[in-house]
């Protein structure tokens, strides 16, 4: 059983939250991140708080295995402090083409006067993509430093599904900083909607059972580029939905919930079902709460015009920022995650 996470707006959507959540609920055999390291997963579990640009958000679950697939891309110093930080030197495996951005990258996108103009993380991401594209960028296998860790991804994947277990694809960013399918070019270096990560994967659609977009009850953006019904930072005091990013600590902008942007998140990744996080920022009194029925009527409101708009189901509502402050509604409304 495969299900692939995909982030419905900008990124910070809680993608990472809801995938431990999964991992932990739903005893994923293996967990796989793809993106790269401008990519800051939040995780707020038994009182610590894990920002992983690398490692799964499924390392929650002790059982489940980690994969860092083709596609991604990682740098040695990140890799190897989240590896020890979170002890999973045992359980993580890199394949044997994922990239490797060094400091070259970080030094090269820190002169571009695009990267500039659009606000990049500066994490040379997009360089190291751009010479993987001119065939130049060294991959895993090239680096004696992680052989113990080397693994044919695509293949592993492929095989435990085969066997009748469960896989967990955790996207990262937003559809709409998609290279293709995002505000080009206030975009990042790759295709962020769901058949983009399988690619990164090495599986095929035919293959996917759960394609679960995640949204924010508001939008958040972090860089440049255009935001429909942006508010100001003394609206977004007012409401209480000031952020800042997890990777460059920037301030996030913010506007209300987007029901155009999100119709168009499910079109492009094929949407089987919804998550919604936050709901706490327009209902208060939904914080911590863990079952329909003890929602706020507002909130179950909502809830419903977001599944009436999007015609999917909302399988997931979050609640608040610790990894168990969730609704599950999946099993009521027959999706076995
Ligand atoms: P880059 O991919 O780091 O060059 O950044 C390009 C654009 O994507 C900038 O506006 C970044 O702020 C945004 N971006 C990249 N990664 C993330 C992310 O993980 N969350 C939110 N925004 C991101
Ligand atoms: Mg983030």
């Amino acid at each position: 059983m495969l299900t692939v996470i995909v982030g419905g707006f900008f990124g910070d959507e809680g993608k990472g939250k809801i995938a431990g959540y999964l991992a932990l609920t739903g005893d994923y055999n293996y967990a796989v991140r793809t993106g790269a390291i401008n990519a800051g997963h939040t995780v707020v579990y038994n009182n610590r708080v894990y920002r992983l640009r690398t490692v799964s958000a499924g390392f929650v679950n002790k059982s489940t295995k980690l994969l860092v697939p083709p596609g991604a891309l990682i740098k040695l110093d990140v890799f190897f402090r989240e590896v020890e930080e979170l002890d999973v030197r045992d359980r993580i495996y890199v394949d044997y083409n994922t990239g490797v951005i060094e400091e070259i990258h970080v030094a090269r996108e820190r002169e571009d006067p695009v990267l500039r103009a659009i606000g990049s993380t500066f994490q040379g991401v997009g360089a190291a993509m751009a010479d993987r594209v001119l065939r130049r960028l060294r991959v895993a296998r090239e680096f004696p430093e992680l052989r113990e860790f080397l693994v044919d991804v695509p293949l592993v994947v492929n095989e435990a599904l085969d066997r009748g277990e469960k896989v967990l694809v955790e996207g990262t960013q937003g559809t709409f900083l998609s290279l293709y399918h995002g505000t080009y070019p206030y975009v990042t270096s790759r295709d962020t909607t769901a058949p983009g990560i399988l690619s990164e994967v090495g599986v095929g659609p035919r293959r996917v059972d759960h394609v679960l977009v995640v949204f924010k009850a508001y939008v958040t953006r972090v860089g440049e580029g255009p935001l429909e019904g942006e508010l100001s930072v003394e609206e977004l005091e007012k409401l209480g939905w000031i952020e800042r990013g997890s990777v460059t600590g920037r301030l996030r902008r913010a506007a209300p919930f987007n029901f155009k942007l999100a119709e168009r998140a499910v079109v492009l990744s094929s949407a089987t079902c919804v998550a919604v996080t936050k709901i706490d920022a327009l209902f208060p009194s939904a914080r911590g709460v863990k079952s329909w029925d003890k929602l706020p009527r507002e909130a179950r409101e909502w809830v419903e015009e977001v599944e009436s708009r999007l015609k999917r189901p909302v399988v997931l509502i979050g609640t608040g920022e610790q990894l168990e402050d969730v609704v599950d509604r999946s099993r009521d409304l027959g999706v076995e995650l």
